[in-house]
C-alpha cells in the first residue's frame, strides 16, 4: 500500500470549446465515445482543485465554489475518487476543495476544466505519477470532456476502443494561429438536460445518429486539414456546421429537446449578418444556450462591438487558445 503524505495537492485546468463535438458514449461506464473529437483549450475560464487523501476521514469531503456539496455532484466526485483509489491501491477518504474561475455571470462553469484539474490533483495526491496520456485517460472516467483539457491549443482526443486507447493529444502540426473565441453569455440559469443524458438520448433515439457517426469522422479529417494549412474560413465553416448536425440529433431524439432559445437564435442571426457584411465570424455552441463566436484579431473589435450592443458588456468575453493543466 502506498504511503500518502497528508499534504494537499493543488492543480489547475482550463475548459475547453469543442469544435469537433463529442456527442455519444459507446460505453457509459468507461466514457468511451462514438466519435473522435477535437477542442480548443481555453485561457481564461479554469478550475482550480486541491486533494488530500486523509486515513482519519470517514468519508470523501467535496467543496466546491465554497459550499460544501452532497447528492449527485458529491457522488459524481466521490466515483471518480474510487477509480483513483483503486488504481493508487489506497483506501484513505479524500477533502477535495474546488473553484470555479469564471467571470461573473459568464454561466460557462465546465465539467472538463474541474475533472482535468481534479484527475491531476488527485491523482498525484494518492502518489500516484501519471504521463499526461494516462492523465488524459484518468480525467475521461470523470467528464469525456476533460481528457482534452489535461493539453493546452488544439487537442484531439481519439475515440479509441476501449480504456486503453481513449485518450487526447495536442496537435503538432497547427499553422492557424490566430483564433479569438468571444464568449457570449445567453442565460446562466443550470441546463435542463444534461448532456449526459442528452446525448444518451440521441444516441439511443435519433435515426440520424448513425449518420452523425460518419460524418463526424469527416468533419475531423477536415477540419485538421484546415488548420495544418491555415485556412480560417474552412476551418470556420466546419465548426459551425459540425455544431448544428451535432444539434440536428437533439431536434431528431424521441422526445425532441433542444438546447437553443430565442436569444441563441438571435445570436446566432447575428453571427450570420456579420458574415455576410464582410467580418468574417461562425458560431459553435455546446449543450445549452450560450454561443460562442470563432474569430481573428482584426475582425474582433468589430464583433465584440456588435455583440455588446446586443447583449451588454457583462455578457460578452473574450477569449484565446489556452495552456494544459498545471500543478500549483
Ligand atoms: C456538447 O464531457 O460534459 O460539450 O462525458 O457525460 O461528462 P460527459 O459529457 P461532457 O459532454 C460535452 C459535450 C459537448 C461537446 C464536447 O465538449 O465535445
Amino acid at each position: 500500500m502506498t504511503t500518502l503524505s497528508n499534504d494537499p495537492v493543488s492543480a489547475l485546468a482550463h475548459t475547453n470549446i469543442a469544435l469537433i463535438k463529442y456527442w455519444g458514449k459507446k460505453d457509459e461506464r468507461l466514457i468511451i465515445p462514438y466519435t473522435s473529437s477535437l477542442s480548443l483549450t481555453l485561457d481564461q475560464f479554469y478550475t482550480e482543485t486541491s486533494v488530500r487523501f486523509d486515513q482519519s476521514l470517514s468519508a470523501d469531503k467535496v467543496e466546491i465554489d465554497g459550499a460544501a456539496v452532497s447528492g449527485k455532484s458529491w457522488q459524481r466526485v466521490h466515483d471518480f475518487l474510487t477509480v483513483v483509489r483503486q488504481l493508487a491501491g489506497i483506501n484513505a477518504a479524500a477533502e477535495v476543495i474546488s473553484l470555479n474561475h469564471v467571470p461573473i455571470a459568464a454561466g460557462l462553469a465546465s465539467s472538463a476544466s474541474a475533472f482535468a484539474a481534479l484527475a491531476a490533483a488527485a491523482s498525484k495526491a494518492a502518489g500516484l505519477q501519471l504521463t499526461s496520456t494516462d492523465l488524459s485517460r484518468l480525467a475521461r472516467r470523470g467528464s469525456g470532456s476533460a481528457c482534452r483539457s489535461i493539453f493546452g491549443g488544439f487537442v484531439e482526443w481519439q475515440r479509441g476502443h476501449d480504456d486503453t486507447d481513449s485518450y487526447a493529444f495536442p496537435l503538432q502540426q497547427t499553422g492557424l494561429k490566430d483564433i479569438s473565441v468571444i464568449a457570449l453569455t445567453v442565460e446562466s440559469k443550470p441546463k435542463s438536460i444534461s448532456s449526459r443524458e442528452g446525448m444518451n438520448r440521441s444516441v439511443t433515439t435519433s435515426p440520424y445518429y448513425p449518420t452523425w457517426v460518419n460524418v463526424a469522422q469527416n468533419d475531423l479529417v477536415d477540419i485538421k486539414l484546415a488548420i495544418v494549412t491555415n485556412d480560417f474560413t474552412k476551418f470556420g465553416t466546419i465548426s459551425e456546421l459540425n455544431a448544428m448536425r451535432m444539434h440536428a440529433l437533439t431536434l431528431s431524439a424521441a422526445p425532441d429537446f433542444m438546447y437553443f432559445n430565442s436569444e441563441t437564435l438571435t445570436a446566432m442571426n447575428l453571427v450570420k449578418r456579420l458574415r455576410h457584411q464582410g467580418i468574417e465570424c461562425y458560431y459553435t455552441i455546446d449543450a445549452g444556450p450560450n454561443v460562442k463566436v470563432i474569430c481573428q484579431q482584426a475582425n474582433k473589435p468589430q464583433i465584440v462591438g456588435a455583440f455588446t450592443k446586443l447583449l451588454g458588456p457583462k455578457r460578452v468575453t473574450t477569449l484565446q487558445a489556452g495552456p494544459g493543466v498545471q500543478y500549483l
